[in-house]
């Protein structure tokens, strides 16, 4: 978390006087990509890495807004429908209109954020300043009585309508919904969910930060997404949540080889979700890392969301012999997640590190994973 005296300040040099703070998280996948559109189960937790807002309404109708990490101090009317043009202040305006829709009477409000997640990772920047604002709006105009899953798909909705990206519930959910130490199983059709004590004994889970964005916003992901739902129209059912592998084989000479793989791939991790289930349950990290594996072979080959940064990283692990190694998140660059025995992680990073660096001539950011609360007033 960024030092709180530092949000709080840089608040009353702007705006003069006194602020509530308010903080979102990040979040890690341990498994589960690219299932939560499609009906399926994701296995995040919040990290400790977040976002903290300082926020006062203001009496007007207009937003004021500094992102102290991107130089941007700036307004927006929260009446003007076609909202502001800079793609960052429309994650605010989304936020505002989405809770405005549930009725809630908005109204303007000054605001200073800031934060530790490195942006581009696929750690979810976007959606903890999504969470971050909508607990905020959520205490300071609703008296806190929306609940966490309704806010998380304020986010969502967010993305959808005003950013552009079709994306699921996984990150909102997650900075929602984050307990220190706990993983969570959700189920994306029913919107049931669990928590997972997180105590890997002799085992670490890290990020390893390529420090690469391809391309992610907009059409990419939104092309799988699409080529999921294009396959389960064509079997019959909502989502592939629904399709077996029978079902999907049945059609297979009706797809073009591209969607059949999008959806093999969806099949394929379905299952793998529920073999770490099982795995974590008798505390067997060694098959919970062949699973991680797994996803990013499908993630690397069917669902082709990786790139060779990611690939290299993944690769030196399993060279390693490293317990587990995968893309995290939507892909395209960002993170791969690691669990390494911590036996063998100094030797392991140190390596992996120099060879990065002599490979792409430039450096990986390694980022250590501490599980921790959700959004929250602080
Ligand atoms: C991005 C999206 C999520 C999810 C992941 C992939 O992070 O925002 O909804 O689809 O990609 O698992």
């Amino acid at each position: 978390m960024i030092d709180l005296q530092l949000i709080r300040n840089a608040f009353a040099d702007r705006f003069d006087g006194e602020s509530t703070l308010f903080n979102a998280p990040g979040r890690i996948n341990l498994i589960g990509e690219h299932t939560d559109y499609n009906g399926g189960f994701v296995f995040p937790g919040a990290v400790s890495q977040s976002i903290t807002a300082a926020v006062r309404p203001n009496g007007s109708r207009t937003v004021h807004a500094v992102a102290l990490d991107l130089g941007i101090d700036d307004t927006f009317n929260i009446d003007d429908e076609r909202g502001p043009e800079s793609v960052h202040l429309r994650y605010l305006f989304g936020v505002v209109r989405e809770i405005m829709k549930l009725g809630v009477a908005v109204e303007g409000f000054d605001i200073v954020y800031g934060g530790d997640i490195p942006l581009g990772a696929g750690m979810s920047s976007s959606a903890a300043l999504e969470s971050c604002v909508a607990t905020a709006l959520n205490t300071l105009f609703a008296d806190g009585r929306i609940d966490k899953m309704t806010l998380a798909r304020v986010g969502q909705a967010t993305e959808h309508n005003y950013v552009g990206v079709k994306c699921g519930i996984m990150d909102q959910f997650a900075s929602m919904h984050g307990r220190a130490g706990q993983l969570m199983r959700l189920d994306c059709r029913s919107g049931e969910f669990a928590y997972y004590p997180w105590k890997p004994n002799g085992y670490s889970l890290v990020l390893i930060n390529s420090c690469v964005k391809h391309e992610l916003v907009g059409s990419p992901y939104n092309d799988r997404r699409n080529s999921c739902e294009h396959v389960a129209t064509l079997v019959g059912v909502e989502t592939l949540r629904d399709c077996s592998w029978q079902q999907l084989e049945a059609v297979r000479d009706q797809l073009s080889d591209e969607d059949y793989r999008r959806a093999r791939y969806v099949l394929g991790e379905k299952e793998r979700v529920l073999a770490v289930c099982d795995a974590l349950e008798q505390g067997d990290y060694t098959t919970v890392g062949q699973q991680m594996y797994g996803t990013h072979l499908g993630l690397r080959n069917d669902y082709e969301v990786s790139c060779e940064e990611i690939d290299f990283l993944v690769d030196k692990a399993h060279q390693h012999l490293v317990t587990g190694a995968r893309l995290m998140g939507g892909g395209f660059g960002g993170c791969a997640i690691i669990l390494v025995a911590d036996s063998q992680k100094e030797a392991f990073l140190t390596d992996t590190a120099k060879a990065y660096e002599n490979r792409f001539g430039r450096q990986c950011q390694i980022i250590p994973v501490t599980i921790g609360d959700g959004a929250k007033k602080l």
